[in-house]
């Protein structure tokens, strides 16, 4: 018989990119598995152990029976206890129930049901930019139309109501954040977060507010969305516990939002991944819920991730580099030598750093800001600061720089 015709991607997925952040580790991981010394900040990762607290609760559940199915949204336990934890920011109204919490596997699922739920062909979604790679294809999933708005690299590349506004047509819809920032480390401060609110809830658009790097912040404590907004008939907010607990492996995560839609995304999971992992689902709840020695841990996993951007930063800006100085999340984002010279000066450099450098960091155009490049600082220490200065030794050398 002859062979079928060969495979052709769907419409589905006909405009799908891999991960650019992915592709770059697996790229790092193959040089590493074939003998070379590679110093890999390309995974957004944090490198430390789940705390043993939190590994011991889930040990115990697991011994008491958490291996069955649960409910589709999450257990009970756990949608208490993050309504409980966002009703101590939430001071615009009723509070939030558990009801409005959906339990997914990892914030990413979250995100994804949200805008599958939220937005469909014709509609338009404003994604700042620089922005995490994924939401552009997400949005491209829900065969939305994602539109960039770029930031100021003045100002850590922040958006702005007035920036927002430029962008907007009829068919806005709606408008992805992300504070602190993937890539840029960016935290907008609460008269930021509440003007944009504001013009969001004023044209009627939904907001997701991505809030996995919310307890990573090096200043005053970053501010979720829910403790400007005045309303949240619009709102949803992705949190989980990939990077706070480092927890990314468990893949729990979690959306807040009104009931309908909370009820929407629940129908959508359900024919597909169905609940979380029971035991993960266990293990998030114990992060919640077991308080100081949780604590504890994150805040020293929080004060090491700032030692690292203290160590490091002041290496890179000696060097020349055009960095953002983080104030939260655990990266840097730089202006690649030759930027404005050559297209696409992020992937030359950061190309040109992982073969004669053995150092691996993300291009820019994985996050639509060609001439930039990121590295996260989410490694041990020494491997951070010898990095950097192999990154500055690079870009002194590096052609048209
Ligand atoms: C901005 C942002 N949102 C969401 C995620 C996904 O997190 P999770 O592991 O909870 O799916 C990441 C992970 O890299 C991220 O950087």
């Amino acid at each position: 018989m002859p062979d079928g015709p060969p495979f052709r991607p769907s419409a589905n997925i006909a405009d799908l990119r891999e991960s650019a952040t992915i592709a770059a580790s697996q790229r790092a991981k193959a040089l590493k598995s074939a003998g070379r010394e590679i110093i890999d900040l390309g995974a957004g990762e944090p490198d430390f152990d789940t705390p043993a607290v939190i590994r011991e609760a889930a040990k115990a559940a697991l011994d008491a029976g958490a291996t069955r199915y649960t409910a589709i949204e999450g257990i009970l336990a756990l949608r208490e206890a993050v309504a409980r934890e966002a009703n101590a920011s939430w001071r615009g109204g009723a509070p939030i129930t558990p009801a409005e919490v959906v339990v997914s596997t990892g914030s990413k699922q979250s995100l994804y049901n949200a805008c599958m739920v939220l937005f469909g062909p014709g509609d338009e979604v404003l994604v700042p930019t620089p922005s995490w790679t994924s939401y552009f294809e997400m949005v491209g999933l829900a065969r939305a139309t994602a539109v960039e708005v770029h930031g100021d690299p003045a100002r850590g590349f922040k958006v702005d109501p007035e920036r927002l506004g430029r962008h907007a047509t009829p068919r806005t819809r709606g408008l992805m954040l992300n504070s602190p920032s993937n890539p840029t480390g960016s935290v907008y401060s609460r008269d930021e977060l509440r003007a944009i609110l504001d013009l969001a809830a004023s044209r009627g658009w939904w907001v997701i507010s991505d809030e996995i790097y919310v307890r990573i912040a090096y200043g005053d404590p970053a501010s979720g969305a829910l403790a400007v907004a005045e309303r949240r008939d619009h709102l949803v907010v992705v949190n989980g516990v990939a990077k706070a607990y480092a927890m990314t492996g468990w893949r729990v995560g979690w959306a807040i939002a009104p009931a309908p839609v909370a009820k929407a995304m629940t129908a959508l999971q359900s024919h597909t991944t169905s609940n979380a992992t029971t035991v993960a689902q266990h293990a998030a709840l114990a992060a919640l819920t077991l308080g100081e020695p949780v604590e504890r841990a994150v805040r020293e996993m929080v004060a090491e991730f700032r030692a690292r951007r203290d160590a490091a930063l002041p290496i890179l800006k000696a060097g020349g580099l055009t960095v953002l100085p983080p104030e939260g999340a655990f990266y840097f984002y730089l202006k690649a030598p030759g930027a404005g010279s050559v297209p696409d000066a992020g992937s030359a450099f950061t190309l040109r750093l992982l073969e004669e450098f053995d150092v691996a960091v993300v291009p820019g155009a994985a996050f639509r800001t060609p001439d930039w490049f990121r590295i996260s600082y989410a490694a041990e220490r020494a491997q951070v600061v010898e990095a950097c200065r192999r990154v500055v030794r690079a870009a002194a050398s590096h052609p048209g720089a």
